[in-house]
């Protein structure tokens, strides 16, 4: 009994399953280093103002410093009966430095301790996810600088459509991940304000700094409204929304890994590293970490849909429903690093298979738009260039020719606009190479946005 903190108005002690079912220590401790950040934060301003003594937040201070020494050596015993990681916390400074540790949770409760923890906790692992995010970006760029002048089909509808750069393959997935990095800054500048002082729901009766803790925390600035600050969850969604929009590109990027590394296509070779066997297929090399990935993106999601169908229709302020936001929160950060850690490695170490790809892109008459272009340079309207080609491909595929092999004769069957010189537009590299504009396809300017993204 006498060993809860809110004891007091009680008579009869919890019942045990009740004291797990509602206990979030199981899943918490991983806030431990961040609990004791922002109380020793907390005291040092109790004392600064006066609300203590400066001997007494000194004490405290020392007490968790000793305290996070322990977590961090694992010799500190969680108690379920102590229910989640604030009151761990406390318990043992109690222990450790006698009643004067009781003055710590002064002007201060759980509701807004847990709020600076999360934010403090969650602004560190995104700082790692965002070496993480370059990492893989690097490795993108390093795949298209190393494989420049591969060609390879690009599609839509899964079907051939024109020729490609390698090159640029990559780094359209690199945009996506340029755009994942910004929106990461972007919501972590937006919860980077400090909600301690709100306490409980209202404010507190005590003479408290708030900006001098916000500051010494590293934020930019404390939250504006009590309620809100013990309420809000938005950062937790806001993650959880980013890393979805990530997980989507990367089981994008894995869903053409496993394709490409099939036989029937067979344009990459993933290292072994990173790649199963079967139990009886002795043949087999399976691309398990891109389909991995791929699965677990559907997590993240379930994650980003439970916080946000957990926060629905809560009333203000703090509801006990909000210790639920901690596991689908963990689980996304744990699930984007490793997923972003593998990526990045797998990428780094992906082989190309130039020949095969340029086979590939020659296939599916994917320089016909090219020829279509060359006639509407030499006069023909679009719509009327569209129906010669149209009628050329038919001849082709009715002959069993493609269309760089087509005899001056027979392309003069479709239209007499066209003259020898076609044959400059319908290889591969003229194709790709005409595309020149600022975001097309051709080398140079390929190479112009790997220049681009060279860090200066
Ligand atoms: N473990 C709680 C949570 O995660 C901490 C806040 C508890 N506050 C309270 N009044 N029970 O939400």
């Amino acid at each position: 009994m006498s060993q809860k903190l809110w004891g007091g108005r009680f008579t009869q002690p919890t019942d045990k399953f009740v004291e797990e079912f509602t206990a979030s220590i199981g899943f918490e401790q991983r806030l431990g280093h961040y609990d004791i950040q922002g109380s020793k934060a907390h005291a040092e301003m109790l004392g600064r103002q006066g609300i203590i003594s400066v001997a007494e937040a000194q004490q405290i201070v020392v007490g968790l410093d000793e305290i996070h020494n322990d977590i961090e050596a694992g010799k500190l015993e969680f108690s379920v009966a102590l229910e989640d990681i604030h009151m761990n916390v406390e318990a043992r400074l109690i222990e450790r430095i006698g009643s004067v540790g009781g003055k710590l949770h002064t002007g201060r409760s759980r509701n807004d301790q847990v709020a600076v923890d999360v934010r403090l906790y969650l602004r560190d692992e995104i700082d790692t996810i965002l070496c993480y995010l370059k990492n893989l970006e690097s490795s993108l760029i390093q795949q298209a600088e190393n494989n420049l002048d591969v060609i390879m089909p690009g599609y839509t509808h899964l079907q051939t459509a024109q020729p490609v750069l390698y090159s640029h393959h990559m780094l359209a997935y690199r945009e996506m991940i340029a755009r994942d990095c910004s929106r990461l800054h972007d919501l972590r500048a937006r919860f980077n304000q400090m909600p301690l002082g709100a306490g409980a729901l209202a404010g507190t009766t005590f003479p408290i700094d708030r900006e001098w803790v916000a500051e010494k925390l590293g934020f930019d600035g404390v939250t504006r409204n009590s309620l809100d600050s013990v309420s809000d969850r938005d950062f937790a969604i806001e993650f959880c929304s980013f890393s979805g929009i990530l997980m989507m590109h990367l089981s994008r990027l894995s869903e053409e890994l496993i394709l490409w590394s099939s036989a029937d296509f067979n344009f990459i070779e993933l290292s072994d590293a990173f790649c199963t066997g079967s139990s009886i297929m002795p043949q087999k090399k399976n691309p398990d970490v891109p389909e991995l990935v791929r699965g677990k993106t559907g997590r993240v999601y379930g994650n980003l849909i439970s916080l946000l169908t957990l926060m629905k229709s809560l009333p203000l302020a703090y509801n006990k429903d909000m210790q639920e936001d901690k596991e689908p929160l963990f689980d996304t950060i744990d699930t984007v690093k490793g997923s972003l850690k593998v990526f990045a490695d797998m990428i780094a170490e992906m082989k190309v298979k130039g020949n095969n790809m340029r086979v590939a892109a020659a296939r599916g008459f994917s320089t016909a738009t090219d020829v279509a272009d060359y006639c509407v340079r030499k006069g023909l309207p679009f719509r009327q260039a569209h129906e010669v080609v149209g009628k050329t491909v038919r001849y082709c595929v009715q002959t069993g020719k493609d269309i760089p092999e087509l005899s001056l004769a027979e392309f003069r069957e479709f239209s007499d606009l066209i003259e020898a010189d076609v044959y400059d537009y319908v290889t591969l590299e003229a194709s790709v190479n005409a595309r020149k504009a600022t975001g097309g396809t051709a080398r140079e300017a390929v190479e112009r946005e790997l220049n681009r993204l060279k860090p200066s």
